[in-house]
């Protein structure tokens, strides 16, 4: 385990990066260019025609969610955005990659049956170009675990070998086009939930998570949520 860690991070890099730069060209291929129009479309008011709902109803206006529950998703790398989208989606006999506590179906599990590569696309361009509305967005409120996450954020836990959040979703927590998710601004319920679905493997479409909060404990992984939301 020590060692698949440590090559990973060594390896992440080059690894992570060929891999989505692959999956990025097989995306080009399927969808030259993504359509803004039909994106926001999509998003605000869903296709009733072909049982989509809106996805404003959860995720607010303009990605903008007003309820922890729900994720925001304004200012997400559009990569990412269409990887979550195709991993809640089951792949044949095989579960889908990312489910929720006990291996169930998330909510997004029966909304994204419908949606077509085009829609993922179009969706996920359109909710990239979107700012995040500091008004609504998550941020810390736990000052006795502020420093903790910051520690973890900023330097991970070296003596259990977790690397810092910061070297992969970037010191502001912007994350990295195209590579790493945003978490500043996050909801810190849904960073810390999101945290443990990652550590139970009910979210297994991403080994380097699962590895990192294997390492964690509870209360780490709360503090750095925390701290995390509060990133600008
Ligand atoms: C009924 C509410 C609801 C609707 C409607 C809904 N979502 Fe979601 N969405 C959620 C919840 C709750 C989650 C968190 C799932 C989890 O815990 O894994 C989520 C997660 C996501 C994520 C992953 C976010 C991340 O940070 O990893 C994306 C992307 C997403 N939704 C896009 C959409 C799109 C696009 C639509 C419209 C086609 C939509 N959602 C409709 C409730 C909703
Ligand atoms: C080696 C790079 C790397 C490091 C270090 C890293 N992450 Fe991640 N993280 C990722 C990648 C890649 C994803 C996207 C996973 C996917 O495709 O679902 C991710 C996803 C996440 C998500 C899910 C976001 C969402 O919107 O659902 C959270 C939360 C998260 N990371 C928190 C952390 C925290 C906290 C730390 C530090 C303890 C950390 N990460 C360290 C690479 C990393």
């Amino acid at each position: 385990m020590k060692r698949v860690l440590s090559r990973i991070i060594i390896a992440s890099g080059i690894v992570l990066g060929s891999s989505v730069m692959s999956f990025a060209s097989a995306a080009a291929v399927a969808v030259a260019k993504p359509d803004l129009a039909k994106g926001e479309q999509l998003y605000a008011n869903g296709d009733m025609a072909r049982g989509i709902m809106s996805c404003a109803s959860c995720h607010g206006a303009a990605g903008n969610s007003t309820i922890p529950a729900n994720p925001n998703l304004a200012a997400q790398p559009h990569e990412y955005i269409v990887k979550q989208l195709n991993d809640f989606k089951a792949q044949g006999d095989k579960p889908a990659e990312r489910r929720g506590a006990g291996g169930a179906d998330t909510v997004m599990t029966m909304f994204v049956a419908a949606l077509t590569p085009e829609d993922m696309a179009n969706v996920a361009y359109y909710l990239s170009l979107q700012p995040l509305d500091l008004e609504t967005a998550g941020n810390a409120t736990n000052e006795a675990t502020m420093e903790r996450g910051q520690k973890i954020w900023r330097g991970g836990i070296p003596e259990r070998r977790v690397p810092a959040c910061a070297a992969c979703h970037s010191a502001n927590g912007a994350g990295i086009p195209g590579v790493y998710p945003r978490i500043a601004g996050q909801f810190p319920s849904y960073i810390e939930e999101q945290m443990k679905l990652f550590r139970s493997g009910d979210r297994a479409n991403e080994p380097m998570m699962h590895h990192i909060a294997d390492r964690m404990t509870d209360p780490d992984i709360a503090a750095v949520s925390d701290y995390a939301a509060g990133l600008r």
